[in-house]
């Protein structure tokens, strides 16, 4: 049963065990200063945002707004295993005051890294625009998940660079190449593909708000599906638990137990309840709708016992 938690994210933790949570993602209000509405479908064809209000996005100044979202980070940094990890989703409005908060909540040493997510919407406006949106990575500790391997984290080499450098085999007949870095020598297969680098534009926006695909849910701000599988195959294992505090939609936690994860999410919308609640009953998964106040609900979100770290990746070196 997956539980949604309806109300404000800083009360997760009426839910939720300290240290019980292995991933999170986290796609607040961006401060963009505005209401965002539903999308309503005419004809089948067309999508219109007429619907009834979401959400809010709207604060007093970004100061107010970052204070807003770093009391709800505290608790949840709280609420993370000591292997967990965390993503945080902005755009270039907070992203940069946000990254420099985070680095003193984790820790600068934990953070591992980022990603400029594409959508694929045009620009608009004066000046150089941004089509782009940021994703920051931290771990709560130097012991986190990367599943290097995982294909959705590889993309196939070149042409170019396959004909030029992978020409020995192995006695599988596997094309490989080895590069001595160091004192170490790393070998690469090349039907194993190169770790995919910090830019994603292969996850296009339009896969989550085209009202002719099964995936729209007309809630606004919808992330696609792929985005976030990727996130989920790439920063946990199955059996982990997954929070997303802002679920929308519930994108997140329909990925997470696509892939064999344990799932909760939490979001102060009616709407966002309703949405992922038929989301996830229409995909096969039953939910239990819990008030975020209450402490009745249960808190069957345990720490689990430590597992065996053979899946845990540290990162260091260039991955094979
Ligand atoms: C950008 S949307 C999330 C979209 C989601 N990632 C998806 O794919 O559908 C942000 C969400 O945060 C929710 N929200 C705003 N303030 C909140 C709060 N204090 N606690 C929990 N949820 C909140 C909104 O209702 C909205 O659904």
């Amino acid at each position: 049963m997956t539980e949604l938690i309806h109300g404000d994210a800083l009360l997760v933790a009426n839910h939720l065990a300290k240290s019980s949570v292995d991933l999170v993602y986290l796609d607040p209000p961006f401060n963009v200063g505005t209401k965002f509405r539903a999308r309503t479908t005419d004809a089948g064809a067309t999508s219109r945002v007429t619907g009834p209000v979401a959400y809010r996005d709207q604060f007093p100044s970004k100061t107010a707004f970052l204070d807003w979202l770093f009391e709800r980070l505290n608790v949840i940094h709280g609420l993370l295993a000591s292997t967990g990890s965390l993503w945080l989703h902005l755009d270039q409005r907070t992203v940069h005051e946000a990254k420099v908060r985070l680095d003193a909540l984790f820790g600068e040493e934990n953070f591992r890294g980022e990603v400029i997510w594409v959508p694929g919407n045009g620009g608009r406006g004066n000046g150089p625009t941004t089509t782009h949106q940021t994703l920051l990575f931290y771990s709560k500790t130097d012991e986190f998940t990367w599943n290097a391997k995982d294909p959705e984290l590889r993309e196939p080499y070149a042409k170019t660079s396959l004909s030029m450098h992978f020409k020995e085999r192995d006695e599988d007949g596997r094309h490989y190449r080895e590069r001595t870095i160091g004192k170490k020598t790393y070998r690469y297969y090349a039907d194993l593909g190169r770790l995919r680098g910090s830019v994603w534009s292969d996850c296009p926006s339009m896969l989550s708000n085209t009202p002719l695909r099964s995936e729209t849910t007309g809630y606004p701000t919808q992330k696609p599906l792929a985005l976030l599988e990727r996130i989920v195959r790439a920063t946990s294992n199955e059996g982990d638990l997954v929070l997303d505090p802002f679920m929308g939609s519930g994108t997140t936690l329909e990925a997470a137990l696509k892939h064999g994860r344990r799932a909760v999410g939490s979001d102060i919308g009616e709407l966002s309840i309703t949405t992922v609640t038929k989301r996830l009953q229409r995909a096969g998964h039953p939910v239990e709708v819990v008030d975020a106040s209450s402490r009745t609900a249960s808190h069957r979100a345990k720490p689990r016992a430590k597992r065996a770290p053979a899946p845990r990746a540290r990162r260091s070196g260039p991955a094979s």
